[in-house]
């Protein structure tokens, strides 16, 4: 089982300005909670409770009053600053200490998921042995995701493109990857793209290459959003809110997974 995550959390959120000016976009709310502890609770829901959190240089203070390094319902968190955007394998470069000799998942700070059959897709996930597993979403406008063809009849991926200028697939890559160890050393070797990037694509692809690529598809009874845009933000706090109100539960209630997974007790919530 992989045991160890890491929620990169850092970017500069251009696109919410003026609101990310102060305050990171990882920390701004998505109705009763910030947004970061969606992303947390998938990889509690996975039973991976090791975590690095990857934050920009300056905003530690902001994490740590929100997420300290200790006392958070049975998850340990550590912390690393990433001084500029270089793009998302950074953080297994960033994090090749805290990784070792580990598997290691990685979901972005940004990524909301939830719905019907996701916790028994992630314990699935966090299985992985050898390779890498992807997790892929059906969405209408694939030119602004990486997206990845398949060969349904196989179960295999045939091609990854990032921003597809022409139609190729709608099964856009979510924002959470699970990958064996290797990941750090082709991390490593990847050289940035024209936008001056690592690009996660690339990454993946050093495990198609070697035929130990494999994915998961979220299905029609589960959602997946990046919440990158304001637009994002206020669809996705809608949505947390209607299902909380009507239904009467929490969405991401971290003490609540923690005692699910009995990482405490009723005590400690007390
Ligand atoms: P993006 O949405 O690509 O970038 P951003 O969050 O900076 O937003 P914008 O495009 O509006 O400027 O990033 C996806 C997620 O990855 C987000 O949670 C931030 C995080 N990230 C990092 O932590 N470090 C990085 O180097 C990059 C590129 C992204």
């Amino acid at each position: 089982m992989i045991k160890k995550g890491i929620i990169l959390s850092g970017g500069l959120g251009t696109r919410m300005s003026p609101l990310t000016k102060a305050v990171n976009k990882q920390l701004l709310p998505i109705y009763d909670k910030p947004l970061i502890f969606y992303p947390l609770s998938i990889l509690m829901l996975a039973k991976i409770k090791d975590i690095l959190i990857i934050v920009n240089k300056g905003q530690l203070n902001q994490f740590k009053n929100i997420l300290p390094e200790k006392n958070n319902f049975g998850v340990t968190i550590h912390y690393k600053e990433q001084l500029k955007p270089k793009g998302l394998p950074d953080a297994f470069i960033l994090g090749e200490k805290f990784i070792n000799k580990s598997n290691v998942a990685m979901i972005l700070g940004d990524n909301f998921f939830y719905g019907q059959n996701l916790s028994k897709l992630l314990i699935n996930c966090a299985k992985i042995k050898k390779g890498a597993k992807i997790i892929l979403h059906n969405v209408q406008n694939p030119e602004l995701f990486g997206v990845a063809k398949l060969d349904t009849k196989n179960k295999k991926i045939i091609k990854i493109i990032e921003k597809p200028k022409k139609f190729i697939s709608n099964n856009a890559i979510t924002g959470l990857y699970f990958f064996d160890n290797n990941v750090v050393k082709y991390a490593k070797k990847l050289k940035p793209s024209k936008r001056g990037e690592l690009e996660i694509t690339d990454l993946i692809y050093e495990y198609k290459k070697r035929n130990r690529l494999k994915f998961e598809m979220i299905g029609r009874g589960a959602i997946w959003s990046d919440a990158g845009k304001i637009e994002d933000l206020s669809n996705v706090s809608s949505y947390v809110k209607s299902v909380e109100k009507v239904q009467g539960i929490k969405i991401a209630c971290l003490e609540e997974i923690s005692l699910l997974k009995k990482w405490i007790d009723k005590k400690k919530i007390a």
